[in-house]
């Protein structure tokens, strides 16, 4: 063995390399990544990440979700691995670092061990799930939510993208329909490295984020349902206009949010009419809506205030509005275990940090209702994500895949 493995650092700049060759796949104009899940530039983000886990001499498996899992045998393969990973997959407006980080920062840490002959007595894997983000199909998490049990492989081979093609399709149209069942393996240990997406770390001058659990998400389609009509001829009054009653719903609800809980968050981040067509009052609305909120409690307080209005709006505008109810992620506590493998780590490394909650919904939340989970965040440029301009400083991204690569050796001991 080259270095004693409390010496071992990872090589920051092989990872940076990394993370800007994954960034042409999917790269925007504006400096930012489109790679949503399961399109060619998808498949393409894939192969590469295969290419390179074998060049290491990693044996791939993927399952029937496309969830794939790259595996460095340890000393003794009977023991439960230590996983690592997260997403390829981008918003529409991506950066280069949601997800992608998490994966690379997963190779760089086995091409570290490969590289000084580090061998650990339990193998590791560097995992990829499929479709983390839930822009081109919903929910969110679906193949890590298919993989822990949340989720039964119909409901996630059925979802749909709006042109109605399904994840199974895809998935066998780009060739990562593969043949292991989606279901877990014995898992000793998981640490997700991710860019905190919001602003604390920078904020307050730290470079790694201890990450103890993840907010509760709610996503819904509230519809409206109105009467389509002129534009023209038609008379205010003798209208019922959706687009009204959803503005309405709208003001009502971010006003009462907002006055709840400075920790409460609502996004509507997609807003679709039809037949939408600019001089017919629209037949039908659909608002994607987002809430969040870091305990049940206050998770379910808003549940319960979008019913609330959306009643109110209803009576008052003669509007009916149905809420689907699209998807439900309680917050998440993650275990002490692995919390404390990651502080161990980083005060070993000496860098500054501190312990917070997810904002951002993680494939984590569901590897940890099979397996022992916590992740470590890096700070990122404004606390911006989910957009173009997302990026974040190579250093923090070395210091934080140092942390994973110490926080997965505390766990797989040496073989
Ligand atoms: C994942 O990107 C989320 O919505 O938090
Ligand atoms: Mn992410
Ligand atoms: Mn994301």
């Amino acid at each position: 063995m080259e270095n004693p493995p409390q010496q071992l650092r990872i090589d920051g700049a092989r990872l940076w390399r990394s993370l800007m060759e994954m960034a042409e796949i999917g790269a925007t104009p504006a400096g930012g990544c489109n790679r949503q899940a399961l399109t060619d530039e998808d498949r393409k983000g894939r192969d590469l990440f295969v290419r390179w886990c074998r060049e290491i001499g990693c044996e791939i498996r993927v399952d029937r979700m496309g969830n794939i899992f790259a595996r460095r045998a340890g000393t003794d393969n009977n023991l439960p691995a230590i996983i690592t990973g997260s997403h390829l997959d981008t918003q529409p407006t991506g950066g280069k670092f949601d997800g992608v980080y998490g994966v690379l920062a997963g190779l760089e840490v086995l091409r570290t061990l490969v590289d000084n002959g580090v061998q650990t007595k339990a193998p590791l894997e560097v995992v990829v799930w499929t479709n983390e983000e839930g822009a081109r199909f919903s929910p969110a998490m679906v193949g890590s939510g298919v993989w822990a049990g949340e989720f039964s492989l119909e409901y996630g081979h059925s979802r749909m993208d709006k042109s109605g093609i399904t994840i199974g399709q895809e998935l066998e149209r780009i060739g990562y329909l593969g043949d292991e069942a989606v279901q877990p393996t014995p898992i000793k240990a998981a640490f997700e490295a991710h860019i905190e997406q919001g602003p604390i770390l920078e904020k307050q001058d730290q470079v790694i984020g201890v990450v103890t659990g993840v907010q509760g998400i709610r996503w819904y389609d509230v519809i409206f349902f109105g009467t389509p009509c002129h534009a023209g001829p038609t008379p205010m009054e003798d209208r019922r206009d959706p687009v009204q009653a959803m503005a309405w719903l709208c003001e009502k609800l971010y006003g009462e949010v907002r006055a709840y809980s400075e920790d409460a968050r609502i996004t509507c981040g997609d807003l679709r009419a039809s037949p939408g067509s600019r001089n017919t009052v629209p037949e039908k609305v659909v608002l994607a809506l987002d809430l969040r909120h870091p305990t049940p409690e206050g998770l379910e307080h808003l549940h319960r205030t979008l019913y609330r209005v959306a009643k109110q709006v209803q009576e008052a505008c003669g509007v009916a509005v149905d809420i689907r109810e699209e998807w439900f992620s309680p917050p998440v506590a993650f275990d002490s275990g692995c919390i404390e493998a990651v502080d161990s780590a980083v005060q070993s490394l000496g860098y500054s940090h501190r312990k917070m909650v997810s904002g951002a919904g993680h494939d984590s939340v569901y590897v940890s209702r099979v397996a022992p989970v916590s992740m470590i965040f890096v700070p990122c440029a404004g606390g911006l994500s989910h957009n173009e301009a997302e990026s974040a400083e190579p250093g923090h991204l070395e210091a934080g895949c140092n942390v994973l690569l110490h926080s997965m050796l505390n766990s797989a001991e040496l073989g």
